[in-house]
């Protein structure tokens, strides 16, 4: 029986089940930005949230986890292999950040996104309680909001998009670009991260599908525009994502994660500088070119090896997918190739985790971290490094973040580069490097006010005031 008044639907529930070696099972934390940005939100409001248990062929009932129910959408391994796998990742994902790799066109994987996005449909159709609201997220369920309002018009369907909308030639690649098109028009409201996203959206609707654009104020920040779907009013626009600040602030400043973070400096070999890299293991984060950079300054005696360690954390993702193979072998030869010229026993230069790492020791590392490298090719916010300034209280640190993050534009005290600009990148690690502590306090104050004003409760208010589900204050 239907009972939510507020309802989550995303690809994965915000725990993934494991098989653990000795046949039993257990839940863990999912991976990835949008879990992390929602969940925190979600538990505040007791909701329920449709998704993915994130292995296939397994039949779980929907269960309640400390207040939120948690609705499990199951998928077979070839769903997994054709819509997850495939179409939402080797097509929609590399097509989406402006195809740093070639996406792959295959008519059976578009069959099965159809096909799955019908069955999160009905599964949120049967969540829903009369009138609720349901926020649809991300790439993976694009068609959900129109197939929803065909089930349940009584409902209030948002849908916001976690990644970044590509520029109009690139979305017009995809054979079945009107028909994404025309999924997302079922919702009432449709957010991006960026005013541009939203922009494209508008002329994309109206090239592919007819639709008459038109421009109006709704409450939010962007100007964002509307379109007209019979006798509905579809609103479009601009809602920048961000973190739980005021938790990670208030975990870096606790003994255990202070005293990890010194311990973490200690086992490093205390070096003058600690640079630090967090990411999902994926070809999007620039991952590559960083290391490059690195490369180059030990070369040029720019950077002295035994000054400097840098750890990169990188989360395992995607693993079955082909561009993600490729990738993580070029690095970890990368890695592999620095630390064969540059450490000396006991001492690698590079120190590469190919892991998972918890909430606590993620925001020691960050604690412990001198330089935070984050330099994506694209990447539709990046929550890293919004992650990394909350955990400095002591305005400590220095960011060096890629222009083609959504955060420059928020984060504008970082020591911007442009990632293809490998010298741009090695004369910016260096300027954080040497980076004059009152400058770098300044530096880090700017950028604390901004997340600790912009968080994730304030962007998913803005979000559902725009939808009409929540009061504007
Ligand atoms: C990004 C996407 C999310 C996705 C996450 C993890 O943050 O925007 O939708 O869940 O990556 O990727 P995965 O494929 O493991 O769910």
């Amino acid at each position: 029986t239907p009972s939510a008044d507020f309802v989550v639907v995303a690809n994965r529930l915000p725990v993934d089940l494991e098989r653990t070696s000795e046949g039993g099972q257990r839940w863990t934390a999912s991976p990835g930005g949008l879990v992390s940005a929602l969940e925190p939100f979600l538990r505040s409001r007791k909701g329920a949230w449709v998704g993915w248990p994130g292995v296939p062929d397994v039949d779980v009932d929907e269960f309640d986890d400390d207040g939120l129910v948690l609705h499990p959408v199951s998928l077979s391994s070839a769903e997994v292999r054709d819509y997850y796998e495939g179409f939402s990742n080797a097509t929609l994902w590399p097509l989406y950040h402006d195809v740093v790799e070639s996406p792959v066109f295959d008519r059976a994987w578009w069959d099965s996104y159809v096909k799955v996005n019908r069955r999160f449909a009905e599964a949120s159709a049967e969540v829903a309680a009369t009138g609720a609201t349901v926020w649809i997220q991300d790439y993976q369920l694009q068609l959900v909001p129109t197939m929803l309002r065909e089930l349940r018009p009584d409902l209030r369907i948002g849908f916001f998009l976690h990644i970044p909308f590509p520029p109009v030639e690139l979305f017009m690649q995809l054979p079945w670009r009107a028909e994404i098109v025309r999924g997302l028009i079922g919702a009432d409201l449709i957010g991006f991260h960026r005013p541009g996203g939203a922009q494209n959206f508008l002329w994309l609707a109206r090239q592919l599908v007819g639709l008459e654009p038109t421009r109006g104020a709704v409450g939010v920040r962007s100007r964002p525009g509307m379109v007209q779907v019979g006798d509905r009013t579809v609103r479009v626009g601009a809602f920048p994502i961000s973190i739980d600040a005021a938790g990670l602030d208030s975990l870096a400043r606790t003994k255990g994660v202070i005293e990890r973070a010194k311990e973490i400096r200690r086992d490093l070999g205390n070096p003058k500088t600690v640079m630090l890299g967090v990411d999902r293991l994926d070809y999007t984060k620039g991952i590559d070119l960083r290391l490059q950079a690195m490369h180059e300054l030990l070369h040029e005696e720019r950077l002295r090896p035994e000054d400097v360690a840098f750890v990169q954390l990188a989360t395992p993702s995607r693993e079955r997918v082909e561009h993600y193979q490729r990738m993580r072998g070029e690095i970890e030869q990368m890695v592999g190739r620095i630390n064969g010229e540059f450490a000396r026993v006991g001492h690698p230069v590079v120190h590469y985790l190919h892991q998972s790492v918890d909430r606590t020791e993620l925001a020691a590392f960050f604690s412990a971290a001198d330089v935070m490298v984050v330099t994506p090719l694209r990447d539709g916010m990046n929550l890293v490094c919004k992650e990394y300034v909350a955990c400095r209280h002591d305005l400590g640190g220095a960011l060096v973040l890629s222009e083609f993050a959504g955060a420059a534009s928020e984060l504008t005290s970082a020591f911007l580069v442009n990632p293809h600009d490998l010298d741009g990148v090695k004369n910016a690690l260096e300027a954080a490097i040497t980076l004059d502590p009152a400058e770098g306090r300044r530096r880090m104050r700017a950028m604390r006010r901004q997340v600790l004003t912009h968080d994730v409760d304030r962007w998913a208010r803005s979000f559902l005031q725009a939808l009409g589900a929540e009061p504007v204050d």
